[in-house]
Order: C-alpha cells, then structure tokens, then sequence
C-alpha cells in the first residue's frame, strides 16, 4: 500500500510556510505554547495543540487531528484505462501515470517518475500505441525518466507548459485541449507549488480523472514553493470544481477522489461546514 504522502507535521509546517508564520507568532495567537507547536512539527501528536492552531492557519481542526491520528486512507481506484506507477527517488516515492482508450488503443503518459519500466510493459503487454508524455511540472522527480521513455518510442512526442519550458518537450499554453483516442483532456494552470503546474482532466473513462501533478496530495497538497496563496486558490478554482467522483492522480502518494479530498484534506475547510 502506498503511504499517505503528508502526516499532520508536514501539513502543519506548509501552512506555516505558506502564511510566513513563526512558532512564536503562532503561539502568541493561539494560546498554545511554543513548546507544544515545535513538538508538534516533530511529529508528536497533541490534539489540544492541534485544534487551538488550525484557525489560526486557516486548516480544518477535525482533519488535522484525523491526520494526526493517521486513521484516513483514500478508497482503492480501479478504472479501466489508468495505471499508476509508484517508484522510488532518492528516499522517496514519486508517481506517474498511463492513460489509455480501450477502444482505440491510444495511450498517454503523465511524468515519468524514476523509472518508466513498468509503464513502458504495460503499453507493451497491451498492445498500445503511446503517442505523447504530458508532463505535470518539470521538478526532477517527475520527468527522471525521461530520456529512457522518449527513446522506448522514436514519434513520441513530450508536451509541457510553456511557464516551465524544457529542451525536450514541445510547450502548451494552459487550457491546451487534447485527445487520447476518444477521450477528452483539457490542461489547467494550477500553479503555485511550481510556476506552470499543470492539471489534466481526462473525461471518456468510467470516472472522470485529475492528474494533478504536486497541486494536490491526499490529505494534502505539495508545498507552495513559488506560491502558496495562488496554489490555494488555482486549487479550489479547477480541482474542487470538478464531480465530486473525479478520481485525484497525485504525484505522491495514494490515487484519492474530489469527494474524499473534500471531506478529509485540513487546507479546504469550506467543504466541512
Ligand atoms: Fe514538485
């Protein structure tokens, strides 16, 4: 099983981050000790803490301390057509993923991940023809690969976006619209953790599919390295807009769904109330 990528340390320390916050600040706002909010960080676990500071970091205090717990997992997803691959980078795991249309049999990769060798036997064992690599973000974990998939296939052709240009890919404006044999992908901006991070909305599969790149984690979100406010808000404008059934293709961790994200991920408390 593949581990929840973000535990209530690290959710706590990107909204820090994020909203430039001290331990100190933190402390003087919320009442709780600076002590209790550093122990926090380190992992220790004290649902006191936890909910006197989540207001003050605009966190959802029952999710938080659900996260704290670790008692939250994304239901299993199995959709005909989607495979994920998780594989191991430096010490940690990173996902990519492979679309395709049964009927056609036309497939597409989203990153590369470490390793494109189990994606590169699935497109084999099945018969597919792989037309295009659509990249999420160009950060190195995600595109590692990508010399060994672009040779696996001669007219393979790579697209990225244009805010994040890459010698090897072709650029795409945000809202480039595609197709992968019947189905439909239509490309959204949903910077702020990387400066042209892409979401791709394939519809044509039995659920709708967000491949999102670092926007969005189970439970949590990537961090908001060149933005965290414009992360927050590119996040609620083109990924919790989408069905509530939209199946999330993160580039870490568990596959998770809009619904699930809703009800369990602390950034979003609007959808708790
Ligand atoms: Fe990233």
């Amino acid at each position: 099983m593949i581990s929840i990528e973000d535990f209530v340390e690290d959710i706590v320390g990107k909204a820090m981050r994020g909203y430039k916050i001290s331990v100190q600040d933190l402390a003087s706002k919320s009442g709780a000790s600076s002590t209790s909010i550093a122990g926090l960080l380190n992992g220790k676990i004290d649902e006191a803490t936890i909910a006197s500071i989540a207001p003050h970091l605009n966190l959802d205090p029952e999710s938080l301390i659900i996260a704290g717990q670790k008692s939250w997992y994304p239901e299993p997803v199995n959709v005909k057509g989607l495979e994920m691959y998780n594989t191991k980078w430096a010490d940690m795991y990173v996902n990519s993923y492979l679309v395709w249309d049964s009927t056609t049999g036309i497939a597409t990769a989203f990153d590369t991940g470490a390793n494109s060798e189990k994606l590169i036997e699935t497109v084999r064992l099945n018969n597919l023809t792989l037309e295009s690599i659509y990249l999420t973000h160009t950060h190195t974990d995600h595109i590692a690969d990508l010399a060994r998939l672009k040779s696996s296939f001669p007219s393979i052709r790579v697209f990225v976006s244009e805010k994040e240009p890459l010698a090897e890919a072709e650029l795409i404006e945000d809202r480039h619209n595609f197709s992968i044999g019947s189905l439909s992908v239509k490309s959204n901006l949903t910077w702020g953790h990387s400066k042209g991070g892409l979401t791709y909305v394939i519809n044509g599969l039995e659920r709708p599919i967000a491949i999102v790149g670092d926007a969005l984690f189970a439970g949590s979100m990537g961090g908001g390295m060149v933005s965290y406010m414009d992360a927050l808000k590119t996040n609620r404008k083109y990924i919790f807009t989408l069905p509530d059934h939209t199946v999330i293709c993160p580039g870490h961790g568990p596959m998770s769904s809009i619904g699930e994200e809703k009800k369990n991920n602390p950034f979003y408390p609007e959808f708790k109330k």
